[in-house]
């Protein structure tokens, strides 16, 4: 049976665990900081399996040890932003909490795939990268997968069709500089520019920018858990599976879209050996200036990590 651990018990990665067990991807480790929290939702988790009928084990653990000869880690550690804090004040606690993080999977699960949750994403992935030592196909972040199914979630409202023919294609940085892309997004293989008006396709892209808000300001508290957990759950079984399934994934790119040493939003081949083969689509000039401007953005996020230390 794969062991996937999932490091972090909060909304996010509990529900993460709650698929994964249903899906029957493999034995599933929970771990937290706070003690009792991961034992207890696993638990609950364990005792759902004779109910729903899964077998997969689930248990909860605050001992790193438990998560040796994991296939797969998912990362959901750190803190959300609260009122007051800065971007760096965020930056230096989830950076700080991420390199913790990082050092106990490279001790304790070496050979394993890590997959990074933990916003400001791309950061948090470069950080993951450079603190496991890991080679840079063995860590990638969950972004894309999340954006693409909230913009097919649109185009279904707006066109009244299944999200089922939707395939849609959303590159970039994870939040306010990602990159929807209108001409590789299809309706049963027909692009959206062929089905809706430019304005109408500006209205959903703009609220796929804002996707993450949305839900923030209608709980109030806490942010979004069931679309996360969902993309996270589809992108570990891309890995266990060895699909070779191609999704939009936080990758590092090494000269692919003429960037370098940075990790952003790019469609990728998922398999067995984690990001096994960056797809790199001929994007028209406004596409690549939007790219650019993205990554323009995660660099200058990049270059604050390394001066905070
Ligand atoms: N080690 C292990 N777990 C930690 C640590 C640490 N050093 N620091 C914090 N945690 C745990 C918290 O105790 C909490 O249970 O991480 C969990 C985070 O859960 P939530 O606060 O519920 O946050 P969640 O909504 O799950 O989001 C997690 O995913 O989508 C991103 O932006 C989101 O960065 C956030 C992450």
């Amino acid at each position: 049976m794969p062991k996937i651990t999932i490091i972090g018990s909060g909304a996010v990665g509990a529900t993460a665990a709650q698929r994964i067990a249903e899906m029957e991807l493999g034995d599933i480790v929970m771990t937290d900081i706070v003690e009792g929290l991961p034992q207890g939702k696993a638990l609950d988790l364990a005792e759902a399996g004779p109910l729903r009928g899964y077998d997969s084990k689930v248990t909860g653990t605050n001992d790193y040890k438990d998560i040796e000869g994991s296939d797969v880690v998912v990362v959901t550690a750190g803190i959300a932003r609260k009122p007051g804090m800065t971007r760096e004040d965020l930056l230096k606690i989830n950076g700080k909490i991420i390199r913790e993080v990082s050092h106990n999977i490279a001790r304790y699960a070496p050979d394993s795939i890590v997959i990074t949750v933990t916003n400001p994403l791309d950061l948090m992935t470069y950080v993951m990268m450079n603190a496991t030592g890991f080679e840079p196909r063995r860590v990638f972040g969950m972004s894309g997968v999340l954006d693409s199914g909230r913009f097919a979630t649109f185009i279904a409202m707006e066109l009244g069709c299944s999200v089922r023919d939707i395939s849609a294609m959303v590159l970039g940085g994870h939040g306010d500089t990602i990159v929807p892309l209108p001409r590789f997004t299809t309706v049963s293989c027909v692009p959206i520019t062929e089905l809706m008006s430019k304005d109408t396709i500006r209205r959903l892209v703009d609220r796929t920018v804002i996707g993450g808000a949305e839900i923030v300001n209608l709980l109030k508290t806490g942010s979004a858990y069931y679309a996360p957990s969902a993309a996270i759950a589809n992108m570990v079984e891309a890995v266990l599976k060895d699909t070779k399934r191609v999704m939009p994934v936080c990758a590092y790119l090494e000269g692919e879209y003429g960037l370098r040493d940075i990790y952003l939003g790019v469609p990728v081949k998922l398999g067995r050996r984690g990001v096994e083969k960056v797809i790199e689509l001929e994007l028209a000039p406004e596409e690549k200036k939007s790219l650019d401007r993205s990554a323009e953005a995660v660099k200058s996020g990049i270059a604050s990590i390394k001066a905070l230390g």
